[in-house]
């Protein structure tokens, strides 16, 4: 192509709006037909056994929805299912020999799992577990990076009805910690190590310290990943992986029956307070959704090769690389390091080698190649993708169009799926086989699911007028409750827009958005004190309480501000006690505070320090103040403040 068409296509691409779904792709399509969204309403709620299908079952359900005790809804009840059976074992006879996980480490070794080696080695692992004492429904904490024994050990814990907690590896020893004793869990798989751009990083050390706070006693299991290139010692009561799954060669775990409501695993998310929430994701829900919305949404085959870039440790790894994927039968890709290493086509080469078919990733992530320009996948042959997906954050359109041009080579549809843990799955996207897409807007809501857009008196606003995201029919991938709170699950998610007097029980995400005339829905970004950093959740209230753990510190406010690469950043502002020196030892201890505390993700991008926060009258910290002076946006009046003198001062060090 010459400069000058180039141009003239970058010209025509950057004032298209709308985007229809390549023929090419439509006519292969998983779903294409646009009816499917009548057929879910006039069927609701007996349409989600069109998910439950995709499953094995081993005693079929009763009924499709209880719904006697709102908002503890009950899905697929009376059925009976496992989900490592449904993973793995349905699959042998057919796909044995089929490969279930390309595994890639950073380094460029590579691992490859048929799904009888899968099997193999999760059945080995099954019963290394129960040996060690794990009983049906113990809860099993998992704090490891992007290596194969993670969803190993996961599917392990699913054969035996043992639910996970997976916690991701580039949290704090803190954070583990504080999920291990909120869990009562009394059983740890971890590793030594892993890599980080070349460099070999103790991962044990780490782990070591977070079970130094956890009161109860634990049986801790590590993985060698590093071999050689780190010495590593095993506590006395620690216990070498390869040797426990050595020691029970070739053993044979027959998969228990579990109940559709029976817990499959807790993920821990943050919200408004200092405590993460439990989420609750159980088994014959769960995983219908999770195989749903990978069979319609990600139009996964089990022929494809499909890559989720995303990390185990968060909801998207479980849903789209673990379970959804398995379920199906098809090969997850499983890349162990980051995108830039050894150089920024690490991913393209990925692509190419393997013969990628779908590609889910993070706005962020797109961001940063469209930074590195498109040189790096120009060097790679793509060809073999046929669909892109996003998460985690809004995408903004000049970020689409240069994944569908650069990536895609304007073949490929785009998936901008908006959804969180507490959803399990995808709630709003486009169907790519049969909805236009509208760069900047993630779609309407999929078949079966309500979703709204309402004012703060729960009433539908105008297309282009912001309001809040609820869902007022549950779904079967909903979160049931959080870990041993119910109340608070409760309060969190319905209490805002519910009436119970009159039976309405309506989910609220606490997300801003606004919806078009088409129904699309253009998400805002969160309305709770969350912070949306690389398309990860920090609660601000967490980073407060780390930085005013650090000595010196009075007090502290964290708010979100945005950012070119990271969607948001966390700039914290921070009043010192008398004595201390503003400066950059007091900078850097901050700073290295919230590391512990939280983990590397919720590194402040800028500490400022003040004598003091602008406040209302009332006294409540003004964070939307924060933010704007943090956006260097233009603050309006601000005599309504008690303390008004004060914004100039912060504005001055910006
Ligand atoms: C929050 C959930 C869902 C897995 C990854 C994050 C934001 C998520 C989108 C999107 C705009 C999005 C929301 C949501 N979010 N996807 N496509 N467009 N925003 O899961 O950590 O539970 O975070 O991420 O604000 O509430 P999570």
């Amino acid at each position: 192509m010459s400069d000058s068409d180039d141009t003239q296509l970058e010209a025509r691409l950057a004032e298209q709006e709308s985007f229809e779904p390549p023929a090419s792709f439509v006519e292969q399509a998983n779903v294409s037909d646009p009816e499917i969204y009548e057929e879910f309403e006039e069927n609701w709620p007996d349409c989600w056994e069109r998910a439950a299908d995709l499953l094995q079952w081993e005693s079929d359900y009763d009924e499709v929805l209880v719904d006697d005790d709102e908002p503890f809804y009950e899905w697929f009840t009376g059925g009976e299912l496992n989900a490592s059976a449904n993973c793995l074992d349905r699959h042998l006879d057919d796909r044995g020999d089929e490969t279930a996980i390309h595994w890639e480490g950073e380094l460029g070794e590579s691992r490859e799992y048929t799904y009888e080696d899968l099997h193999r080695e999760v059945n080995e692992t099954a019963a290394a577990l129960r040996d060690l004492g794990v009983e049906e429904d113990d809860v099993v904490t998992m704090y490891m990076p992007m290596i194969p024994e993670l969803p190993i050990a996961m599917l392990a814990c699913a054969r035996i009805g043992a639910p996970h907690s997976v916690v991701f590896a580039g949290f704090s020893a803190d954070a583990l910690a504080t999920r291990m004793e909120s869990a009562d869990s009394e059983y740890l798989v971890t590793c030594d190590g892993y890599y980080r751009r070349g460099d070999p990083l103790n991962h044990l050390e780490k782990t070591n310290e977070g079970l130094a706070d956890v009161a109860h006693d634990t049986t801790t299991v590590v993985v060698d990943r590093l071999g050689d290139a780190l010495d590593h010692e095993l506590a006395e009561d620690q216990l070498d992986y390869d040797d426990l799954v050595a020691d029970h060669e070739g053993a044979s775990v027959e998969a228990v029956t579990r109940d559709a409501e029976d817990m499959l695993f807790l993920m821990y998310t943050s919200g408004t307070t200092g405590k993460p929430k439990g989420v609750k994701h159980t088994t014959g829900g769960y995983l219908s959704y999770a195989a749903w919305t990978s069979h319609a949404v990600l139009d996964v085959k089990p022929e494809d090769t499909y890559w989720c870039s995303a990390d185990i440790g968060w909801i998207t790894g479980h849903s789209y690389i673990v379970y959804g994927p398995l379920a199906l039968g098809t090969t997850t890709v499983m890349y162990e390091g980051t995108p830039d290493y050894p150089d920024k086509d690490r991913m393209w080469d990925i692509v190419d080698s393997y013969d990628v078919n779908q590609l889910y990733t993070a706005p962020t992530a797109i961001r940063a190649f469209m930074k590195w320009g498109s040189d790096y996948p120009d060097r790679h042959d793509l060809s073999s993708l046929r669909l892109l997906g996003t998460v985690g954050e809004p995408i903004n359109p000049k970020a689409w169009k240069w994944y569908y041009k650069h990536i895609g080579g304007e073949s490929c549809p785009i998936v901008d799926t908006w959804w969180q843990t507490e959803t399990g799955g995808m709630m709003i996207t486009t169907l790519p086989g049969v909805g236009t897409m509208k760069p900047g807007a993630a779609g309407p809501p999929l078949p079966g699911i309500d979703a709204q857009v309402v004012d703060e008196a729960g009433e539908e606003v105008a297309p282009g007028e912001a309001g809040y995201v609820t869902v007022n029919k549950p779904w079967p991938g909903m979160l049931r409750t959080l870990y041993k709170n119910d109340e608070r699950f409760v309060s969190e998610y319905w209490e805002a827009y519910s009436d119970p007097d009159s039976d309405e029980w309506v989910y609220f995400p606490e997300d801003g958005a606004k919806i078009d005339e088409d129904d699309y829905i253009t998400i805002l970004g969160r309305v709770d004190d969350v912070i949306n950093v690389s398309g990860h959740r920090l609660g601000t209230m967490e980073i407060e309480s780390a930085v005013v753990g650090v000595e010196g510190v009075a007090e502290a406010a964290a708010v979100g501000g945005d950012h070119e690469m990271k969607g948001e950043a966390v700039y914290t502002y921070v009043i010192l006690e008398d004595g201390y020196e503003e400066g950059e030892e007091m900078k850097q201890s901050i700073v290295e505070g919230v590391e512990d505390a939280i983990g590397p993700i919720a590194r402040p991008e800028e500490v400022l320090f003040t004598p003091e926060l602008p406040k209302t009258r009332s006294g409540k910290i003004m964070r939307r103040l924060l933010e704007d002076i943090a956006n260097g946006e233009d603050l309006g009046n601000t005599s309504t403040l008690r303390n008004p003198e004060v914004v100039d001062d912060i504005q001055e060090k910006l």
